[in-house]
């Protein structure tokens, strides 16, 4: 029964998609999946018996090496990039916790998994993010998915020149703007474009969060996914002088 287990639980061990090491307290590496040393870029035989410092040169530069591996340590959750011989570089999550097997040993179990796709995806995010950010226009998003097109999105120029924050804005349709002032041109055709997924520059009165009235140049356009389905409209606002306002016929 205990060798059934035994080979069960070498088989998952084997089996998943996570890599998986075990250190004794010297620091001395007990049992290691085929995932982990191959992530890591050695060979199981490079490691097992081997002290976790044989991976100093993927993850020696990480503050946590040590840390991850020592079982005094506490626990240990975090991303850090790999660099391998070949200067490749992989994002790895690495948990690492102490397990008190036996009355006198303390055993580490540290496991990785690659997000290197997903790392690389939240980069280009942040970034896109950043200069959404640094834009000196107003940027919204909203989700055409949900019922009457709420704000998802709104970048700090919006909040600058609205004087509403991001928590008061997120959820609303954008129409909250126009106060009172709803039977505008520019209203109607930004409404028919919509109809018509199409993009469109109209000019609209809107409010500012204290009353104050500004003009407001607004360009809308649509968001496909890959399978040509609409899912957001992306609008950049500028707040126009009045000499500089045409009004919409
Ligand atoms: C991406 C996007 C941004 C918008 N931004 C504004 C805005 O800044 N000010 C405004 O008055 N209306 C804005 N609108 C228009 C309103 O949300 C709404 O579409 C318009 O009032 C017409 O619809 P309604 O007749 O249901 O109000 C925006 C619409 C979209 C899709």
């Amino acid at each position: 029964m205990k060798d059934l287990q035994n080979k069960l639980l070498f088989a998952a061990l084997e089996g998943s998609r996570f890599g998986i090491c075990v250190v004794d307290g010297s620091g001395r590496v007990l049992l290691v999946n085929h995932v982990f040393a191959q992530k890591l870029g050695l060979a199981r035989e490079d490691l097992l018996g081997q002290s976790y410092r044989v991976l100093t040169q993927c993850l020696g530069h990480s503050p946590h090496f040590h840390s991850l591996f020592e079982c005094h340590s506490a626990d240990v959750s975090s991303e850090i990039l790999c660099t391998f011989a070949d200067h490749l570089q992989r994002y790895m999550l690495f948990r690492a916790a102490s397990l008190d097997a036996d009355m006198n040993e303390t055993f580490r179990v540290i496991s990785a998994f690659d997000v290197t796709d997903y790392g690389q995806t939240r980069d280009h995010f942040v970034l896109l993010q950043r200069q959404i950010e640094a834009l000196q226009q107003s940027v919204v998003i909203v989700d055409a998915k949900k019922a009457d097109m709420p704000i998802a999105y709104v970048n700090q120029h919006f909040a600058r020149m609205t004087g509403y924050s991001f928590a008061e804005t997120v959820g609303r349709n954008c129409r909250f703007l126009q106060g009172h002032d709803t039977q505008q041109a520019g209203v109607q055709q930004l409404r028919l474009a919509i109809l018509q997924r199409e993009s469109c520059r109209v000019q609209l009165t809107n409010y500012r969060k204290d009353g104050a009235m500004f003009i407001n140049d607004l360009f809308v356009s649509p968001v496909f996914d890959e399978a040509g389905e609409l899912t957001h409209y992306i609008g950049v606002q500028r707040e126009l002088s009045p000499a500089q306002a045409v009004p919409t016929s």
